[in-house]
């Protein structure tokens, strides 16, 4: 599975590769403050909390770290709070993502307006830009030097590097590797918008959803609204890639068609299925998913949602099993053991979905049946329900959403490769065969 999103985890994200097509936030890249100014006009910073906060809810803007949560009722919440925090999240720990590493690069004064933005709006009395190492963050720290040498901030902001672990980008992890400790991810038995830095009211935001705020700020909700779908408005970034291709960062509204995603990022080949919203995300058919639009609601039947923009494409000719079971094994590997269901639960089903795999593979002995034909060596019957049956014990039962969203990706890998999982049932593997 060469070049696949578990075998190339880290170097995906690695910047020099990004190809990029641009739209309206990555359509507002300037490199430094006079071409930023000159681009986008001056920063609103005027707005006041209850404006702002209508215009994006009339805009709807929606959380593009990954759970999609409106925009607004997190921002009237921290309103609430005193001695208020603002972060912006660009710790980009998904492994196939390089949207927030890109915008950060092209667009850095965009991100640090709507973080600027979000901290007037809650007179926060800190900022943080947590960021994961790198071109992007060398770029960003560099605008950052620009806006304090001309006094454009309000509120000075803290950068902080994070961990390049996938839990390290939870909101929970990111305050605790703010604080200097370890970035585990924490119970939420208090929200983190009322219970968050050092027991501060604290607002964590996407770096993207802070650049789309910096352009609500400047063109309005109507404007906003002119692209996307009634339910699901705006624009989005999304990070493309296929075996051995990509990563693409592109930038469509939502309802954009699958395929047609996939054909702005230059990913025409044949798709057999496609992992869409990331490793915590839902696998789809290439029919109907190619035609499918890229939308919570249309993608909510297939388990799937756009989630922080991470679209991989799988050619017929490779095995989604092996796929699955390799994004599994990486997941299995970065929980935080804090948790019995992830510390246990995640290797123990990463360990039974690579028995499923390596049934159907060419390294399984297997035996030579009355036709000539290699008949590989027949796996347990009882696995697929033995996934079922350790799912179930996990799902719900961490501290944070990670134990979920990789069963989620199994669960839909199950459904989508049925024809696989039954092939590596009876010895085979059909990937080969799918020319
Ligand atoms: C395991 C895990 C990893 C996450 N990693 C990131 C990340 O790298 N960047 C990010 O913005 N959000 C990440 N999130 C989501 C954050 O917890 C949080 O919801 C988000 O930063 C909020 O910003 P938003 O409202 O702008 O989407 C992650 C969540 C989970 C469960
Ligand atoms: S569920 Fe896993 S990743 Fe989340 S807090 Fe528990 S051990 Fe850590």
């Amino acid at each position: 599975m060469t070049g696949t999103l578990a075998s190339s985890a880290v170097p995906l994200n690695s910047l020099a590769s990004v190809r990029v097509v641009p739209g309206r936030v990555l359509g507002a890249a300037a490199p430094d403050l006079d071409s930023h100014v000159a681009r986008n006009g001056v920063l609103p910073y005027d707005l006041g909390t209850g404006p702002l906060v209508a215009e994006v809810e009339a805009a709807g803007l929606t959380g593009r770290g990954g759970a999609a949560f409106p925009t607004w009722r997190k921002l009237l919440a921290a309103a609430q709070g005193q001695r208020t925090v603002v972060i912006a999240n660009a710790a980009e720990s998904e492994p196939a993502s390089a949207k927030d590493a890109t915008l950060l690069a092209s667009a850095p004064h965009l991100v640090l307006d709507g973080l600027q933005l979000a901290a007037a709006a809650i007179n926060a009395q800190e900022a943080y830009l947590y960021a994961k190492d790198g071109p992007a963050l060398v770029l960003a720290q560099r605008a950052l030097a620009e806006r304090q040498a001309r006094g454009v901030d309000r509120t000075r902001v803290r950068v902080v590097v994070a961990p390049q672990q996938f839990v390290a980008g939870e909101e929970t992890a990111v305050l605790a590797g703010i604080e200097g400790r370890d970035a585990l991810p924490r119970d939420k038995a208090r929200l983190v918008v009322e219970f968050g830095l050092r027991g501060r009211p604290t607002l964590v935001h996407n770096a993207e959803t802070l650049a789309q705020l910096a352009l609500i700020a400047r063109h309005g909700a109507r404007w906003f609204r002119g692209v996307g779908t009634a339910g699901e408005p705006g624009t989005f970034l999304a990070t493309a890639s296929a075996p051995g291709a990509g990563p693409v960062v592109v930038e469509v509204p939502y309802g954009t068609p699958l395929g047609e995603l996939l054909g702005l990022a230059g990913l025409a080949g044949p798709v057999g299925a496609v992992l869409v919203g990331g490793y915590h995300g839902g696998w789809v058919p290439a029919n109907p998913g190619l035609s499918l639009p890229v939308s919570r609601a249309a993608l909510a039947a297939w388990d799937a949602a756009p989630g922080a923009g991470v679209v991989f494409a799988l050619p017929p000719t490779a095995c989604g099993l092996d796929a699955a079971a390799r994004i599994l094994a990486y997941l299995a590997e970065q929980n935080a053991r804090q948790c019995a269901p992830c510390f246990t639960g995640l290797p123990r089903l990463a360990s039974v979905a690579a028995s499923l795999a390596a049934a159907g593979h060419p390294g399984n002995p297997g035996r030579l049946a009355p036709a000539g034909q290699r008949v590989l060596a027949l796996p347990d019957p009882a696995l697929p329900g033995e996934l079922s049956r350790l799912s179930a014990l996990v799902s719900g039962r961490g501290a944070c959403h990670h134990p979920d969203g990789s069963v989620r990706m199994l669960r839909t890998a199950l459904g989508t490769f049925a024809g696989d999982v039954q092939a590596h049932l009876d010895g085979y593997c059909l990937a080969g065969r799918r020319h």
